[in-house]
This record gives C-alpha cells, sequence and structure tokens, in this order.
C-alpha cells in the first residue's frame, strides 16, 4: 500500500470523525496510562465513569503513589481484574523513586514498569509522548489483517510481533498518538468483526481483504 496516503487518509478521519473521549483531551502521561490500563480489559461506555472518578481521586502520578492500595482498589472496585489496579500503583510507586515522578518516554525503560507490557508501553509512549512505538491490541489486529489479507492466526504470540512489525513500519513521524487512536478507532466503530462497515471506510482502497471479498473471514482466531 501507499503508507504515506493510508496515514492521511486515517488520521484526515480520525479529525473528523473521532468520538469526544476524555482521555482525548488530555496530553498527561500518567492520565493516558490509567486510561490505557482501564481499557484494556474493559469497555469505553463502562471506563468512562471510573476514569472520571479515579482521576478526581488520583489527579497527579504523585497522589496514587502516595496512597494506600486499600484505597486505590476500593475507587478501582467493580471495575475487575484488580492486579491492574495493583500494578499500576506499584509501577507509579516507581516512577515517583526511579524516575523522578516522570513517566518514562522509551520503550526500553517503560517496559520495565510492573504490568507494563507491549500494548501498554506503545500506546503511552504514542499517545503521550508521539513516540512512534506500535500499541497492538485486538481491534488493531483485526484492522491490519483485513488491510493486508493476514491469515495468521491472532490468538498466537508470534502473529502479535508480526503485527508489531507491520505497525512499526505504518506509523507516521509525526502524530504518532493521534495514529496509534485512529487505528483502534477505525478497528471500534468501522471494521468491526461481524459486517464491517467497509462503505464508510476511509482506508477501503488500501484494504486488501475488501478487494478479495474475504472481510468477514479476518482475522482467523483459532478455537482454544
Ligand atoms: N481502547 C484502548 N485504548 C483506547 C483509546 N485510547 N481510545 C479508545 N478506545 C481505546
Amino acid at each position: 500500500i501507499d503508507t504515506k496516503k493510508f496515514q492521511s487518509d486515517l488520521l484526515g478521519w480520525y479529525d473528523n470523525e473521532k468520538r469526544d473521549l476524555p482521555w482525548r483531551r488530555e496530553r498527561d502521561p500518567y492520565r493516558i496510562w490509567v486510561s490505557e490500563i482501564m481499557l484494556q480489559q474493559t469497555k469505553v461506555d463502562t471506563v468512562i465513569p471510573y476514569y472520571e472518578r479515579f482521576l478526581t481521586k488520583f489527579p497527579t502520578l504523585d497522589a496514587l503513589a502516595e496512597a494506600d492500595e486499600e484505597e486505590v482498589l476500593k475507587v478501582w472496585e467493580g471495575l475487575g481484574y484488580y492486579s491492574r489496579a495493583r500494578n499500576l500503583h506499584q509501577a507509579v510507586k516507581e516512577v515517583r523513586d526511579e524516575y523522578g515522578g516522570v513517566v518514562p518516554s522509551t520503550e526500553k525503560e517503560i517496559a520495565t514498569l510492573k504490568g507494563v507490557g507491549p500494548y501498554t508501553a506503545g500506546a503511552v509512549l504514542s499517545i503521550a509522548y508521539d513516540v512512534p512505538a506500535p500499541a497492538v491490541d485486538g481491534n488493531v489486529m483485526r484492522v491490519l489483517s483485513r488491510i493486508f489479507s493476514i491469515y495468521d492466526d491472532i490468538a498466537k504470540p508470534a502473529s502479535r510481533k508480526k503485527f508489531e512489525a507491520i505497525t512499526r513500519d505504518l506509523l507516521p513521524e509525526e502524530r504518532a498518538g493521534d495514529y496509534t487512536q485512529a487505528l483502534m478507532e477505525l478497528g471500534a466503530v468501522v471494521c468491526v468483526l461481524r459486517s464491517p462497515a467497509c462503505l464508510l471506510c476511509p482506508v477501503a482502497e488500501h484494504c486488501s481483504a475488501r478487494k478479495e471479498g474475504v472481510q468477514e473471514f479476518l482475522p482467523v482466531k483459532a478455537k482454544k
């Protein structure tokens, strides 16, 4: 595909069509981090009120670092997957103690923090710092499996690596954060699993699956 054209088609669409979500009004790496941890296993609509409450209670990284775990878990209550909250709390203390309270801005450093895997690292680096690091979640794998007609089983760890490499190659040097969120947005509202809205898709002209009529058969996800 024509990478530059793909990037500008996707970013142009995002500029006009993006949903107004609370973390899209933020650049504070701590706040972006909180949003991405919450969004990993929980839907956007559910996350919003928890996100607002959490940041009202812990408006800064230092505020969270100073809190007792019990308080943190109490605000998290109802969101589930409580290890997310415990890991975030611990990682924030690491940032306070080892990085002077500034969330690290390199892939190498941020990946050492508790609970920060490749997805969270890429999301925070790109969205908060505009560092062109790939953030590959299920949405992004679905979109790219269709754009390039990739039949690898997305449940396999090796496939994720492949999608990370592809995402990295496609990242623009500027606006990495908007680009990352644009890919996620496309997967969430247009390039959905069942009956994708190809007629509304800003990058349909770049899409191999669409050309071949196989979009409904991708991505491949083998049953366990
Ligand atoms: N899912 C994961 N990260 C997201 C984001 N930044 N915006 C919307 N949905 C998301």
